[in-house]
């Protein structure tokens, strides 16, 4: 790529890789997705939260072994502070509930949309920023908060247009899965390394998980009950996923959940239930994932608080929409085109506009006289929904006349 010094050379036309770009078709996506998001938040009685993008490095950096440690964009401001771009909100939001923890009353349910940056592989469903809604409750330890959290994440996608059959969301519970690794004697403070590596389970060689748990201090009996623990299809024994999967009976959603011991999680501050949400056809990565963080507060620092939420990013799930509603399903058409032959009609359009804008109508005013196939052909092209146009007849009549644009009827409005 040409660089572009002081005018010399031709500037890119590409946005820095990894980044998106949002044209009007992109928007009327990113539009329905949000719109949707905000709308199951406010359905589940969730309050809005917002920080910015730039974050203390100390508070995101990581121990090792984390992707999303590696992933950080980072840099050093004009007086030296080590800042980072936020790879998630979660850390954010842990930071912003410890600093006023004392004056809140909990359970707090925080929901936010929160662009985030990862340096990541570049895929089709994996970019080097996205969007995620986050959906949180602070201070709850009880079962019925992961169900809450599930269910407004499956009635999003329900608002944007997906149907239950098009996605599982496969659940499992570390402590569960903790209680099983312990049984086959793998000490707790061991679990972290052993969860890392089985998180890798699908994206590399059950061999090089096997090297990766060698590594971690496991024998070869180890790795060999760890594998055989991986087959667990029973969770009758864990009270909280048998609760869980009753609740979710309650809430109408069991039919979207299936129990997963696979599920683990790549972040490391997971410690009872996790899951992760998928397109049945199996196309995509993941749509959105999370799980219960009852020890992150006091990582940080704060109080000990339980806590459990969701991470949902906007690209996975935009694809999948596409793929199953067509390309073109978001830009509905909308709005009233208002156009005018000659400058004649220029004022009387001016006021039907207006007029109609005073009604609560969407209306895109043509700027100049046009002929009148240039002005609905445009009209097509815009998605309008309906479309006027006023010549000099009209004028005289008083009236005009109201084509849908979908239909191709018309009908007569007074001017
Ligand atoms: P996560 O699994 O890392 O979890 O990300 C959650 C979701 O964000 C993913 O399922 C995916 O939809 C989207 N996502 C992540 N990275 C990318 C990317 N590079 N490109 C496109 N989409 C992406 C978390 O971030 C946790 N903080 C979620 C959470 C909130 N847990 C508790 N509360």
């Amino acid at each position: 790529m040409e660089e572009n010094v002081s005018g010399q050379g031709k500037i890119s036309f590409e946005p820095p890789r990894g980044m998106r770009d949002f044209y009007p078709a992109d928007m009327a996506w990113r539009s329905r997705v949000f719109d949707a998001f905000r709308a199951a938040g406010e359905a589940a009685g969730f309050e809005q939260y917002d920080a910015c993008v730039v974050e203390n490095y100390e508070l995101l950096a990581r121990k090792a072994g984390e992707e999303v440690g590696e992933q950080l964009y980072h840099f050093y401001d004009k007086s030296e502070r080590h800042i980072a771009l936020r790879a998630e909100m979660t850390p954010t939001l842990a930071r912003m509930v410890a600093q006023r923890q004392k004056e809140r009353s909990m359970p707090l349910k925080w929901t936010t949309i929160a662009q985030c940056f990862r340096y990541e592989r570049m895929t089709k469903d994996r970019k080097r920023e996205h969007y995620q809604w986050n959906l949180d409750i602070i201070g709850e330890d009880g079962i019925l908060a992961e169900v809450e959290v599930l269910s407004a994440a499956c009635d999003a996608l329900s608002r944007m247009g997906l149907s239950d059959g098009d996605y599982k969301v496969r659940v499992s519970s570390r402590k569960f899965l903790g209680e099983l690794l312990e049984r086959s004697g793998i000490a707790p403070d061991r679990h972290a390394q052993v969860f890392l590596a089985l998180d890798k389970r699908g994206k590399m060689p059950d061999q090089e998980i096997a090297a990766m748990l060698r590594e971690g201090g496991l024998s070869e009996s180890e790795i060999a009950a760890t594998f055989a623990i991986m087959e667990t299809k029973d969770f009758s024994a864990s009270p909280e996923l048998t609760e869980l999967f009753r609740l979710a009976e309650v809430a109408g959603i069991a039919d979207r959940l299936v129990f997963d011991i696979g599920v683990i999680r790549g972040l490391s501050y997971y410690t009872g239930i996790v899951f992760e949400c998928f397109d049945t056809k199996g196309e995509f990565r993941a749509i959105f994932g999370g799980g219960r963080y009852d020890t992150l507060l006091t990582t940080i620092g704060g109080e000990p608080t339980s806590a459990v939420g969701l991470g949902f990013g906007d690209v996975v799930v935009t694809e999948l929409l596409k793929a199953r509603l067509g390309e073109d399903a978001a830009s509905e058409p909308r709005g009233i085109a208002v156009g005018f032959m000659t400058e004649g009609e220029r004022d009387a359009a001016l006021r039907l506009a207006t007029a109609l804008r005073a009604k609560g109508s969407s209306v895109d005013l043509s700027l100049r006289p046009q002929k009148p196939k240039k002005f609905f052909s445009h009209a097509e092209k815009t998605r309008a929904a309906k479309a006027v146009f006023l010549g000099p007849d009209d004028l005289a009549a008083g009236k005009a006349r109201m084509k849908d644009m979908l239909s191709r009827t018309e009908e007569e409005i007074s001017l």
